[in-house]
């Protein structure tokens, strides 16, 4: 075999081998050869690149821009991105090929398909622009989950008492809030609901204290028409009947008469009720949520509350501890109250550190209600910006033993402001009398001179 054959045989290999395709002209760009792969990127066959030139094909937009011509003019290697009549996107890498004399003889460009690899690029953007999408709408959920909008949590008790409140919520479980009252227990009783699989279906509220006995019945059980004789109403469904497929919460259940309690623990026994005047129990799916400042079980004892009723209710207790217990809530709450006002108001107001103190240092026997409700008032009543502990109506003056002994030697009442200044005047020579053996340790301490405490002392006729 003649050298050149093998020669021909090798560069066949080549093109026949290359993952590239590769296209071979002469120095004025007219192809003399390619790869048998061509047409997958080209769209063309083999036998009709050959003998065009890289113009002609780039006016046929077979590609453009064309990378050999590129190098035709720049004598140097190139690359360019090119897209093809296929539609595919191929990055062109060509370089030129010089005899020895300088003469430009051949182009040889190298086109590798990035097709696929664009492919991969854009799925993954979108896949990525999936993710933080989904990212978001997690977080949005956690923050929801988490969302404790106007419910000050700061302590670590009610941190605990909030973790216990998310976790029951999902349940269907019955929930008594216990604790003083103003502590919260409607709040928490609420965010149960709202967080719960009902949220979306009724909340309604009993306030078990606050309805006559008479009517409890027909608030509770509602009423067909007719049911009463001599007037003729319409039927008017009850309480209990609203709260079908959602949340009933009996506010102040320990308030219930005993014959009441009878009836609720029959409702949530059987799940089933009838209006008064009714012959139809109707099926009634709800769930209970009570709360109660009083000591049930000490009740059930006194025998003032049923202990059936009570066992039922009692599945899961939470107890709400006072605001005096959590000082930490205190100072937030106060914080956040005192922000609403403003707010409402359109006011400025803090509150003086002295403020501060004694507003952590009160027992707070009515609670968060107590304070927001003071802090309302304060917001509405006082008259400067910084609110002092004076306007506390639970602020006592604390008098001084030291001062207490002065006030008592000296009539405070003054005519006029000489007759003030000599007062105090008069109780700071008394001070320094007392406390100091000679003349001069007084002057040192009244920072005056020794011959004004003397001629003072006289004028005053302290001596004694
Ligand atoms: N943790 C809290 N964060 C913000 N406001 C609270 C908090 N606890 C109670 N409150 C507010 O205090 C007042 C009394 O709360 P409430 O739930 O009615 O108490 P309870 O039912 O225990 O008597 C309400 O105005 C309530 O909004
Ligand atoms: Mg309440």
């Amino acid at each position: 075999m003649m050298e050149e054959d093998i020669r021909e045989l090798e560069l066949r290999a080549i093109l026949e081998a290359s993952n590239d395709n590769i296209v071979i002209t002469d120095g004025q760009g007219k192809v003399l050869r390619s790869s048998p792969n061509c047409q997958s990127i080209y769209g063309m066959k083999n036998e009709e690149l050959i003998g065009k030139t890289v113009d002609e094909l780039e006016r046929m937009n077979v590609f453009s821009p064309s990378v050999t011509k590129r190098v035709l003019q720049e004598k140097k290697e190139v690359q360019v991105m090119q897209h093809t009549l296929t539609g595919r996107s191929v990055m062109a890498t060509a370089l030129p090929v010089f005899d020895e004399n300088g003469e430009m003889i051949r182009v040889i460009s190298f086109s590798h398909d990035l097709t696929e690899l664009r492919q991969i690029k854009e799925d993954y953007e979108e896949l990525r622009a999936k993710m933080e999408y989904y990212q978001s709408e997690i977080q949005e959920l956690r923050d929801k989950e988490q969302h404790t909008d106007g419910i000050v949590l700061k302590s670590k008790e009610m941190s605990n008492v909030w973790q216990l409140i998310q976790r029951v919520a999902l349940s269907d479980a019955t929930v008594v809030f216990l604790g003083e009252s103003g502590v919260g227990k409607n709040v928490f009783a609420r965010a149960i609901h709202e967080k719960s699989n009902r949220s979306k279906e009724a909340f309604i509220e009993v306030n078990c204290g606050a309805i006559p006995e008479t009517l409890f019945e027909s608030e509770m059980f509602g009423y067909e028409k007719g049911a009463f004789t001599g007037a003729n109403r319409e039927g008017k469904p009850g309480l209990i009947e609203l709260a079908n497929k959602g949340t009933l919460f009996l506010d102040e259940v320990g308030e219930l008469p005993l014959n009441l309690q009878a009836k609720l623990l029959k409702v949530i026994q059987e799940k089933k009720m009838t209006r008064i005047g009714g012959t139809e129990p109707k099926r009634i799916d709800f769930r209970i949520i009570a709360s109660t400042n009083r000591d049930l079980a000490e009740m059930v004892k006194e025998g003032t509350f049923r202990e059936d009723l009570f066992y039922r209710l009692n599945v899961v207790p939470i107890t709400i501890p006072p605001l005096r217990e959590r000082k930490d809530d205190l100072l937030q709450l106060c914080e956040y109250f005192l922000g609403m006002f403003n707010d409402k108001y359109n006011t400025d107001k803090a509150l003086h550190a002295t403020t501060i103190h004694e507003i952590l240092d009160y027992s707070w026997p009515g609670n968060v209600r107590e304070l927001e409700n003071l802090m309302e008032r304060l917001v509405i009543t006082t008259e400067n910006r910084i609110i002092y502990p004076s306007a506390l109506p639970f602020h006592k003056k604390e008098i001084h033993s030291f001062d207490k002994q002065e006030t008592e030697e000296m009539p405070e009442q003054a005519e006029n402001l000489q007759e003030a200044l000599q007062n105090v005047e008069i109780r700071w020579l008394k001070r320094a009398f007392r406390q100091y053996k000679t003349t001069y340790e007084m002057a040192d301490y009244l920072g005056i001179s020794q011959s004004s405490v003397v001629r003072k002392l006289q004028k005053y006729g302290i001596n004694s």
